[in-house]
């Protein structure tokens, strides 16, 4: 993708519009969209997954996909199979890299701005695991990295707005005595859920032992929705608390992070992301 847009002809237009109207008209540039970037590389690992699939061994989604939609099918099928399945790739891709990249960009950020919360977080991980890498089975004796995670997702609210969903009933629906037309646009506003004063006291604080109870256990509060609600949810809700379980555990565990400079207004752009800091990061062992 760079490469494409490292191009020095690129690069000038892509900085100012009628050059580049009038480069692609001459015929020197051919601009193409993130997309169609995108669709060619998932075209690449889609012909990549059929030649290479094992019907009795699928290695992943993409292999179990192919094997319902894909083949014996009519030319025509097959297109629309194709189309699919590109879409689907994408939606997966555009759902889930950025959100969750951003969240771990927040992790490592609160790591750093609390290094009491580090600490205790470390002393959790070394007493139950040691020096082994974490895995998702220890993630039951670990109530404090738990609430920790619980606590970034909280407040980093990566994705403040849920998507825009719509009424579909015929009649007028009644919302906690709000009457909603048929069709009427719904969206959940997730970061005021987050920092509903009510539920969590004190809401702009990093407070990981708001999600312990008084044995010291996790207990997530229902209000803890930062994949959204209802049936629409966030689709990989479940992938993406694994992932991020792994990757966060073991950082935390191998790693220490120290701040070198701290910047405190976020920064919004697809996501609620980061204000920028820079960090000292060293191995533990
Ligand atoms: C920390 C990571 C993530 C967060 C915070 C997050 C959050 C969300 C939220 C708030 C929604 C909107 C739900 C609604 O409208 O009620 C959503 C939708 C969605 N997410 Fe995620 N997400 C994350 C990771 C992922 C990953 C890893 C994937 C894919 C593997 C993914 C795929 C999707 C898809 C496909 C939708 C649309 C679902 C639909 O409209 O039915 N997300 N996500």
């Amino acid at each position: 993708m760079f490469q494409e847009f490292g191009k020095p002809i690129m690069l000038l237009s892509l900085d100012n519009l009628a050059l580049l109207r009038l480069f692609s008209a001459m015929g020197m540039i051919k601009s193409k969209t993130l997309f169609d970037i995108l669709f060619e590389k998932f075209n690449l690992i889609v012909d990549h997954h059929r030649e290479t699939l094992d019907p009795d061994s699928p290695r992943d989604f993409l292999d179990c996909f192919l094997l319902q939609f894909y083949d014996d099918q009519s030319p025509e099928l097959e297109a629309e199979s194709r189309l699919s399945i590109r879409n689907v790739l994408l939606d997966l891709f555009i759902g889930g890299i950025e959100t969750t990249g951003t969240s771990l960009t927040w992790s490592v950020y609160f790591l750093a701005k609390h290094p009491e919360m580090q600490r205790k977080l470390q002393e959790e991980l070394d007493a139950v695991v040691g020096n082994k890498s974490v895995r998702l089975a220890d993630g039951d004796k670990l109530p404090y990295t738990k609430s920790t995670i619980s606590e970034i997702f909280r407040l980093s609210s990566v994705f403040p707005m849920a998507v825009f969903h719509a009424t579909t009933t015929d009649s007028t629906a009644d919302f906690e005595g709000f009457k909603l037309p048929p069709q009427t646009l719904v969206s959940s506003h997730l970061m005021m859920i987050l920092r509903n004063e009510r539920e969590f006291p004190n809401p702009e604080a990093f407070m990981p032992e708001r999600h312990l109870n008084s044995s010291g256990q996790f207990q997530p509060s229902s209000h803890l929705i930062p994949f959204g609600l209802g049936k629409r949810r966030c689709l990989g809700e479940t992938f993406a608390r694994n992932i991020f379980f792994l990757f966060f555990a073991n950082l935390s565990q191998k790693f220490n992070f120290e701040a070198v400079h701290l910047g405190t207004e976020p920064e919004w752009g697809f996501t609620h992301g980061t204000p920028k800091f820079s960090l000292k990061v060293t191995k533990r062992f």
